[in-house]
């Protein structure tokens, strides 16, 4: 894999920073880019969609980022990602309480899709009153639908289109799964140094934790879970671009110096089919010694740099 392979689903819509508008994404150029990097399945993938002056056609677009984010759920139940963040997020709220923080704290998943985790936190976390739950995402298309499953199993969560880190009432702790990785070198930099300047005051970011077995393992799974060929081709990059635990911690460390950085599961087990996410600890220091203890067994699995408290 070379480090210029991008997702398919990254190229194919663009928004203005600001308004976040959809702006026009012209699929020669789109063709061209993936051909000239290597990646011809992906641009004969893209060469077969319909394009309207040469432009591709947002609702095309859209319904098929549906459907591969429909699949993608599959992995999420399957992986268990709602739990995942909610045994990191639980104790971390009670050290929010226990430290005086006032409430409501807000907990922000950045790039939420079609909203799983959030909707499974409204619906199973027990996190309590004092907590909001909102999923943010470019997307608008994606949001709508996060939004009417919300309501369709009455959930106390709300999705927005927006910038995670531009929002009017800023996060308290950030959240994502899946997301990182499409983020590299300085704009994985970017990506967590904004979350210091909200200022949030924790971040948990889960995604595929690299290995061996990685890529074979997305790749049977997107044969036998996924049918959208798009789902299929970015699943399997993804697992490919995953990124080391010391480069995310590395980064995270230099983006955030006043921070406690951690990697829950980022250590290289011998059976990695065992441990295939690991996530991304950000929290205050002053939060970090309440935040160990709250973790109790959990804190075993997480390894801090620079070491202990
Ligand atoms: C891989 S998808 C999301 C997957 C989703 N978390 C899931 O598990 O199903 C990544 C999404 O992140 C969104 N995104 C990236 N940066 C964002 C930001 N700063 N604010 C809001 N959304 C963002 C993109 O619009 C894109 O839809």
């Amino acid at each position: 894999m070379q480090e210029s392979w991008r997702e398919i689903s990254d190229l194919v819509v663009a928004y203005d920073p600001v308004t976040l508008a959809r702006q026009p994404v012209l699929r020669e150029q789109v063709v061209a880019r993936l051909r000239a990097q290597g990646q011809g399945r992906a641009a004969r993938i893209v060469a077969r969609w319909p394009v309207r002056d040469g432009r591709l056609i947002d609702e095309f677009v859209d319904g098929v980022l549906l459907r591969a984010h429909h699949q993608l759920q599959r992995l999420s139940e399957e992986f268990r990602q709602g739990e995942r963040t909610q045994r990191l997020l639980s104790p971390l709220l009670a050290v929010l309480r226990a430290a005086g923080v006032a409430p409501p704290y807000r907990v922000v998943d950045v790039g939420s899709g079609l909203g799983y985790v959030v909707r499974w936190l409204a619906a199973h976390g027990g996190l309590g009153p004092d907590v909001e739950l909102l999923g943010c995402d470019y997307n608008a298309t994606l949001v709508r639908r996060a939004r009417a499953l919300a309501e369709a199993e009455g959930l106390r969560c709300r999705f927005e289109v927006a910038n995670a880190f531009a929002l009017a009432e800023p996060a308290t702790v950030f959240v994502s799964t899946g997301v990182i990785h499409h983020f590299r070198g300085p704009e994985l930099h970017g990506f967590i140094e904004a979350q210091r300047r909200v200022p949030a005051r924790a971040f948990l970011h889960s995604d595929i934790k690299p290995s061996y077995l990685a890529p074979l393992g997305a790749w049977l799974f997107h044969q036998a879970r996924m049918r959208e060929p798009l789902a299929r081709h970015d699943g399997i990059l993804s697992a490919l671009r995953a990124h080391e635990a010391e480069i995310l911690s590395r980064t995270a460390s230099a983006a955030c110096p006043d921070w406690s950085i951690g990697m829950l599961d980022g250590a290289r087990s011998s059976v990695p089919v065992l441990r295939v996410m690991q996530t991304l600890i950000g929290v205050e220091h002053s939060l970090r010694a309440g935040f160990e203890r709250a973790l109790a067994g959990l804190g075993s699995r997480i390894t801090w740099r620079g070491g202990t408290a």
